[in-house]
């Protein structure tokens, strides 16, 4: 069953540590919305509306050349957040978020979230960590891109997701659930020709393991990548 609002908004990373009554004020000021798989959520030079949080399934951050090909700068998941730079910087949206899959999301009004990082310091100092470590992500992208070939950027593309969305099952292996082909290409500058070429190197190795919709990792493999 889906979790009551308050539970939801109380597992995210921003309203964690919230009070009782403020989490039931936090609750009344958040609106839900409902997401089909590929429904943009808002797109980028929008003026902003609020600051989002996901409640259930995936979304991802992208920008489009005119051309009509696509970089996604990151993918989040349940209890992460987004649209809260445009909020911060008083300038359009920076990028357009999008569903990769059926998506609830909750919206706190604009107001609303500048009144709860004025009186909750401890809010912002959370908004502030995360925005480093998305910089520190940002960065490693953009390294990625400049330095590695399709080959090395697909395994850091791999090992990147499941640090962050995977499942430890504590058999040896990490489960993700993999996005399409052509979402992965997105990420890594490529075509989905080479990523399905890349990923079927990947599996005749062993390196990864694939079934339906999900993809698996040996454990050792973030391990290794931290040292
Ligand atoms: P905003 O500019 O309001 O709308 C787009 C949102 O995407 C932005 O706020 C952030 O929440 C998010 N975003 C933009 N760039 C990145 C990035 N490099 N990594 C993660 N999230 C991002």
């Amino acid at each position: 069953m889906f979790p009551p609002v308050k539970e939801l908004l109380a597992r995210s990373q921003l309203f964690a540590d919230l009070a009782e009554h403020e989490m039931d004020a936090l609750a009344r000021m958040a609106e839900a919305k409902e997401l089909a798989r590929d429904q943009a959520i808002f797109a980028v030079n929008e003026n902003p509306d609020g600051l989002y949080v996901v409640a259930a399934g995936r979304v991802k951050v992208c920008l489009s050349s005119v051309e009509g090909k696509e970089l996604i700068l990151a993918t989040l998941g349940p209890g992460q957040f987004f649209g809260e730079m445009a909020l911060l910087d008083d300038e359009p949206r920076s990028a357009s978020v999008i569903a990769q899959v059926p998506t609830t999301v909750y919206r706190i009004r604009r107001d609303d979230f500048h009144r709860l990082i004025e009186t909750h310091p401890s809010i912002a100092r959370k908004l502030l960590r995360e925005l480093s470590l998305r910089l520190r992500r940002a960065n490693a992208q953009m390294e990625s891109l400049a330095t590695l070939d399709v080959v090395g950027r697909m395994a850091r593309y791999f090992i990147d997701i499941a640090k962050q969305h995977g499942q430890i099952l504590g058999n040896g292996w990490v489960a993700v659930r993999r996005p399409t082909h052509q979402d992965i290409a997105s990420s890594i500058g490529t075509s989905r020709e080479t990523v399905t070429r890349l990923m079927a190197d990947l599996e005749q190795r062993g390196l990864v393991v694939n079934e339906g919709r999900m993809s698996y990792l040996r454990e050792e493999v973030l391990r290794e990548e931290r040292e």
